[in-house]
């Protein structure tokens, strides 16, 4: 992973700035106004080619030399329009920037923080810069070149008594997202239950506890077992614990770790991108990037983790579709289609997690297709049994700028999750409201604590990067969730 950028701060006028390349921020249609050309010149643009085509559109990107400065070279990135700023768009406008000069220039200052004193807008900013710098390239034996070292904000003298504070938590959660962005991305035969399991032991401040299949089996966790059943790898269960002195709320977080999913015996269509597949354990990795940035922040939360682990292939000994399997606390369910494998080892992490009733439950899981198709690849949706915590997450990804939407749990629907042979089975008769299906499933093994469900299956992914956001993993999630826990960020 390329290494992550230092990042400071100065109100120093930007003459002074000793830095390879200036990142100056251009909103749509400014730059052929007589304003924008007296802000050019007064930084030596006078030059600015008539026709060039860089019109100030979000995330585009002009570079520019500039002579007699003490910076290498200018470069001019759209904002989009003046009167839809907000932090989203500058933490879109930096991460592009920042992706398009991260190969050639080691130092970059620039004056996009200015645009709005508030200090949510440099906190937005630096995390832009911090993933736009980031790609995955672990396995490239020759990555393109990645040289930025240092990036430097010119900043209102009002925002600089909070700007230590900002940085270090855009720091922290930046480099927890790109954490779980690089999980995902890693392939699935590198990185499959155990390997995640041996990263999770890696975590600082953190208990960690690996259940092995004999353990799982003890415990009675059949989801898991299960699933895995058709792999030649193990699944395990990692449990975490992340203890503050004084808590003032505890709460869990389940992860969804499937480390490939081949549907199993009812297999994925070959047509179906099933190479995406290798990113079923995004929500591990979110739970697992989560768990790496509590004590930096010191949170003063109790959080526990359940990160369910397994690869769902169709081996020999794998499950059938109409076996019958047994959940940990005694639920049976009847396995209709064994691509419904995440809401089984979510089962038995769900019913874990609530039996040290916690104020909350968080599932994060790459749950079903249907999400997407309902409200689009880029959101995640969000189901939830309590209104509170509804709103508090909802904020929270407001906050972060990760598009998240409220979906329906409708008791309507619960029935279609019964079935003639077992308590329940896992697919739902019908093939409408896919992810509600999903979401009413999990609902079944919270024993009525406060939950929600982070069907996140859209933006787990993307083919091409985009903004702050690299191709493939892109650890969406991540951010949401540290805002939900730190106090400081209501
Ligand atoms: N992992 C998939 C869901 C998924 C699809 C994630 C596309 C990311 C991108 C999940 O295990 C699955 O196969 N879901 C099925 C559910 C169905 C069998 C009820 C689906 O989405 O079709
Ligand atoms: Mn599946
Ligand atoms: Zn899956």
């Amino acid at each position: 992973m390329p290494t992550l950028p230092s990042l400071h701060v100065t109100t120093d006028a930007i003459d002074h700035l000793d830095v390879d390349a200036l990142l100056v921020p251009v909103f749509r249609g400014a730059i052929e106004g007589p304003g924008a050309e007296a802000a050019l010149r007064a930084i030596g643009l006078s030059d600015v080619p008539r026709d060039h085509d860089f019109r100030g559109k979000l995330g585009e990107v002009l570079h520019l030399a500039a002579p007699g400065r003490s910076w290498g070279r200018v470069t001019l990135v759209g904002l989009g329009r003046l009167d839809a700023l907000s932090d989203e768009q500058v933490r879109r406008a930096m991460g592009t920037a920042v992706r398009a000069v991260a190969g050639s220039a080691r130092t970059v200052g620039t004056t996009l923080a200015l645009l709005n004193p508030a200090a949510s807008t440099l906190r937005a900013a630096a995390e832009g810069a911090l993933l736009g710098a980031y790609r995955y390239d672990a396995l490239l034996g020759s990555p393109p070149p990645h040289v930025l070292r240092d990036v430097t904000f010119v900043i209102a003298s009002s925002t600089a008594a909070a700007a230590d504070d900002l940085l270090h938590r855009a720091r922290v959660h930046a480099n927890a997202q790109r954490l779980a962005a690089e999980l995902t991305s890693t392939p699935p035969n590198l990185l499959g239950p155990v390997e995640v399991a041996a990263r999770a032991q890696d975590l600082r401040d953190v208990e960690v506890e690996v259940w092995d299949e004999q353990r799982l089996a003890a415990e009675g966790c059949g989801g898991l077992l299960a699933v895995a059943r058709g792999s030649a790898r193990p699944p395990r269960l990692v449990r975490l614990r992340y203890t503050p002195a004084d808590p003032v709320a505890r709460v869990a977080l389940v992860g969804k770790g499937i480390t490939f999913d081949t549907g199993g015996i009812s297999l994925k269509r070959p047509s179906t991108a099933m190479e995406h597949m290798k990113g079923d354990m995004a929500g591990a990795a979110v739970v697992l990037a989560v768990f790496s940035a509590l004590s930096e922040l010191r949170i003063p939360v109790e959080v526990h983790g359940e990160i369910c682990l397994a690869e769902n292939m169709p081996g020999a000994d794998a499950q059938r579709p109409s076996d019958v399997i047994t959940i940990r606390g005694g639920t049976t369910v009847e396995v209709m289609n064994t691509d419904a494998e995440g809401r089984l080892v979510l089962a038995d992490g769900l019913v874990l997690a609530a039996e040290s009733s916690p104020d909350a439950i968080v599932d994060v899981a790459t749950l079903t297709g249907a999400v997407a198709r309902a409200i689009g690849e880029r959101a995640m949706g969000i189901f939830a049994n309590d209104d509170d915590l509804l709103r508090r997450i909802l904020s929270a990804a407001a906050d972060a700028g990760e598009s998240m939407w409220h979906l329906p749990l409708w008791d309507d629907l619960r029935d279609n999750l019964d079935s003639d042979v077992a308590d329940l089975e896992n697919l739902g008769r019908g093939d409408e409201a896919g992810a509600t299906m999903g979401g009413l499933f999990l609902r079944e093994f919270v024993d009525g604590l406060p939950w929600a469900h982070l069907d996140i299956a859209g933006p787990f992914w993307q083919e091409d990067d985009r903004f702050h956001l690299p191709r493939h993993g892109t650890g969406v999630g991540v951010r949401t969730l540290l805002r939900w826990l730190d106090p400081r960020d209501d």
